[in-house]
């Protein structure tokens, strides 16, 4: 029988996916890791034996030896790709027989890129996501099957899950975070893929075969894009500095506020969270200030004496769900 776990963002992206999955992936029985959505808009820090990593494409399992796919809910910029296996290659990584692309993948083009980077208005990564989706919506795009150069590297979802290994236990890693989905995010504001667990079940998992929803989050919130999100208040400049909220992507700044755990709640419903985890735990303790919202509209902001109140309140919260706090960038 096929099992699936996955792994969703709960915020605006950069929460520690990538730490989580290559965590799950060191400790799980997992035959294959699938990334669900987006593209080269990701990028995933990832400690791999001392050494740190940033992937933008090919999903963690790579790390360790397990079938790494980028999954038909994605779009590929095929040089990025490329730099990326290079780059995996030069460091060591075993890569052999481990990196494939399913053949229903949209493939970024020239176009693409150019479309994007007129794209200031909502602040995208400029990495032609957008404009490749839409090509991919109008019925215009190029799926990755017609590119001979990733002749090597092409997958058949259906074969591989169904035909050759109906057994297989799959950790599905998402990029962005569900306020950035499509869908359910603050549009337009948002991504331009399905970033919650339905995201994941598109790529060919039915829902009977998901066994865990773990959300990832930050103990407070970051935001990269146009839209005003960062309150005017110093003590949000001393958190981006200590956190060292920079784009793994682009480098751009990211906008800091408080963790609101009443749009977590929401993230929480929506995608039957089973696990949830809340990184940089560490950040706010060298900052020294406790906060989080509890309303959807950000107004009701609750002050915490101490990183145990905190987390006890958090849990209190989240009755039900299993709540995870991380204050390191390598482990959960
Ligand atoms: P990971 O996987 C944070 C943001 C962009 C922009 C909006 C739309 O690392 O968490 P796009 O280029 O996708 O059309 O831009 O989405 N964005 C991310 N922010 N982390 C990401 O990925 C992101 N991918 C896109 O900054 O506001
Ligand atoms: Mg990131």
């Amino acid at each position: 029988m096929l099992r699936v776990d996955v792994i969703i963002g709960m915020q605006h992206g950069d929460e520690g996916k990538g730490k989580v999955t290559h965590y799950l992936l060191s400790k799980g029985p997992y035959t294959h890791c699938v990334r669900y959505n987006g593209g080269c808009n990701a990028g995933h820090t990832i400690y791999h034996e001392g050494q740190k990593f940033v992937t933008h494409h090919i999903p963690a399992g790579v790390f360790f030896g397990v079938k790494s796919i980028i999954g038909p809910g994605c779009v590929v910029d095929i040089h990025k790709f490329f730099d990326e296996v290079k780059m995996l290659r030069d460091a060591g990584v075993d890569i052999l027989d481990k990196i494939y692309i399913a053949k229903n993948a949209h493939i970024i083009l020239e176009h693409h890129r150019e479309s994007d980077s007129e794209e200031i208005k909502l602040g995208t990564t400029r990495t032609g996501n957008g404009p490749c989706y839409g090509d991919k919506y109008t019925r215009n795009g190029r799926r990755a099957e017609n590119f001979p150069i990733l002749q090597p590297y092409i997958i058949d979802m259906y074969e591989e899950f169904y035909i050759r290994n109906p057994n297989a236990e799959v950790l599905c890693e998402g990029a962005q975070g569900a306020e950035l989905d499509i869908d359910w995010g603050d549009y337009p504001y948002v991504t331009s893929s399905h970033c919650t667990v339905a995201g994941a079940c598109l790529n060919g998992f039915p829902p009977t075969s998901v066994r865990s929803v773990i959300g990832v989050a930050k103990a407070y919130e970051t935001y990269v894009g146009s839209k005003e999100f960062q309150p005017p208040d110093d003590v949000f400049s001393k958190l981006q500095e200590i956190g060292q909220e920079y784009g793994a992507t682009t480098g751009r700044k990211r906008q800091c506020n408080w963790v609101n755990l009443s749009n977590l709640d929401r993230i929480v419903k929506m995608n039957g969270v089973t696990s949830l985890v809340f990184n940089k735990i560490d950040i706010l303790e060298e900052l020294g200030v406790w906060c989080m919202y509890v309303d959807r509209g950000s107004h009701n902001m609750f002050i915490l004496q101490s990183r145990d109140q905190f987390c006890e309140y958090i849990r209190d919260y989240f009755d039900g769900v299993e709540v995870i706090f991380s204050g390191s960038p390598e482990k959960i």
